[in-house]
């Protein structure tokens, strides 16, 4: 099998799709307030297209896939999305991100179609502060699908927390308390300018230096582990706690030297890197294993060695933002 190689030779075996950009909540730092028009459904690709797309990709050596959205967990079909990826020759790992709302009602569903790994956004454990930062979620619906989904048996689940000034950085001891007693990896992440969030990223970006500050004050003694992931997260386990933390940080420390992963959108078009305008159309080539390979071949050969994101050599913020997809519309 011809495995697929950028021109830096980073190996790709990793898909990230999404599969719908609709989503139920409107976080501050991935949607504007006022929402966004959502693609027509007629420009959302198919289940049928979805688990085509999985099989070309196999041929190629993608062995993981994660599937985001938008919210991954309003397509009404998901479960069966999930199912036949799985059942896909070579399709090793599975897994989804989602905002929880849903979780309760279809973890055990999503358990028994063969996902392995569930990654959960929570940026703070404060009622009032959920549904500001969401723009109206209900917290209780997140730690029901959490509490839901720790009994059913998954690889692995993880929570995501972006980090903003102001709004959570203060919640950062309450996360690490909180793998204490919860098997679950808590990622802090660094609140990237993605979409139309440069103005808010400029004044409440915050880097992760402080977790370590934190672990110190706190007199949290820690270690690197080894953690099943595809992504760009360091993790690490602070000595007699059952679960783990790990840190996201593509502006304070880029990872992308070891970037595995390409981005397949809801509506068809592959992106090679999230922070780059590029994007290749690749519905109509579904059907053709041949030319859904050029295409995709095609993207990571135009694949930048880094992102640009948010800052220069002389740490100023480059204005420019190149690409005009919110993170809604992209999955992360
Ligand atoms: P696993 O490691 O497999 O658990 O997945 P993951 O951490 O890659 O997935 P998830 O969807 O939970 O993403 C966590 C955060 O990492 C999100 O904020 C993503 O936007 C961010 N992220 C993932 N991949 C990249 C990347 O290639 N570049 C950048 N800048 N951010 C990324
Ligand atoms: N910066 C960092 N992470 C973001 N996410 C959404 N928007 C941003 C942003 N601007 C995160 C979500 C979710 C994951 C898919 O991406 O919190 O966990
Ligand atoms: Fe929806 Fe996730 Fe974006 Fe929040 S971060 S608005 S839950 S897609």
């Amino acid at each position: 099998m011809e495995k697929l190689y950028d021109s830096y030779d980073r190996l790709h075996d990793y898909v990230r799709l999404s599969i719908t950009d609709r989503c139920n909540l409107r976080c501050v730092y991935c949607m504007p307030k006022e929402g966004l028009p959502f693609f027509p459904t007629d420009k959302v690709l198919s289940q049928d297209e979805i688990v085509q797309l999985i099989e070309n990709f196999s041929e190629m050596g993608i062995s993981k896939v994660r599937i985001t959205g938008g919210e991954p967990l309003l397509r009404t079909d998901v479960v069966d999305i999930v199912r036949r990826i799985k059942a896909v020759d070579g399709i090793e790992d599975v897994s989804i991100t989602t905002n929880g709302l849903f979780l309760a009602k279809k973890a055990k569903d999503l358990k028994e179609a063969g996902l392995d790994r569930l990654n959960i956004s929570l940026d703070t454990f404060k009622a009032d502060r959920f549904n500001e930062i969401t723009r109206g979620g209900d917290i209780d619906q997140v730690l029901e699908g959490i509490e839901v989904a720790s009994k059913l048996n998954f690889k692995k689940i993880k929570l995501n927390v972006v980090l903003i000034k102001g709004q959570n950085d203060d919640e950062v001891l309450d996360f690490l308390n909180y793998t204490k007693a919860h098997n679950v990896n808590v990622r802090f992440i660094e609140f990237m300018p993605i979409g139309n969030s440069l103005k808010m990223w400029r004044k409440e970006y915050v880097g992760l230096e402080n977790v370590f500050k934190i672990c110190a004050e706190n007199d949290f003694q820690y270690e690197p582990i080894a953690l099943n992931g595809n992504g760009p997260s360091d993790n690490y386990q602070i000595a007699g706690f059952e679960g783990s933390f790990g840190l996201i940080h593509p502006i304070s420390a880029k990872f992308c030297e070891n970037c595995n992963r390409m981005r397949i959108t809801a509506d068809g078009y592959v992106k090679a890197c999230l922070y780059w305008n590029e994007e290749i159309s690749i519905r109509e080539a579904i059907p053709d294993k041949k030319e859904f390979r050029r295409l995709i071949q095609k993207s990571l050969d135009n694949k930048p060695l880094n992102h640009e994101m948010a800052m220069d050599e002389a740490d100023k913020i480059i204005d420019k933002a190149p690409t005009w997809r919110h993170m809604s519309q992209i999955g992360g």
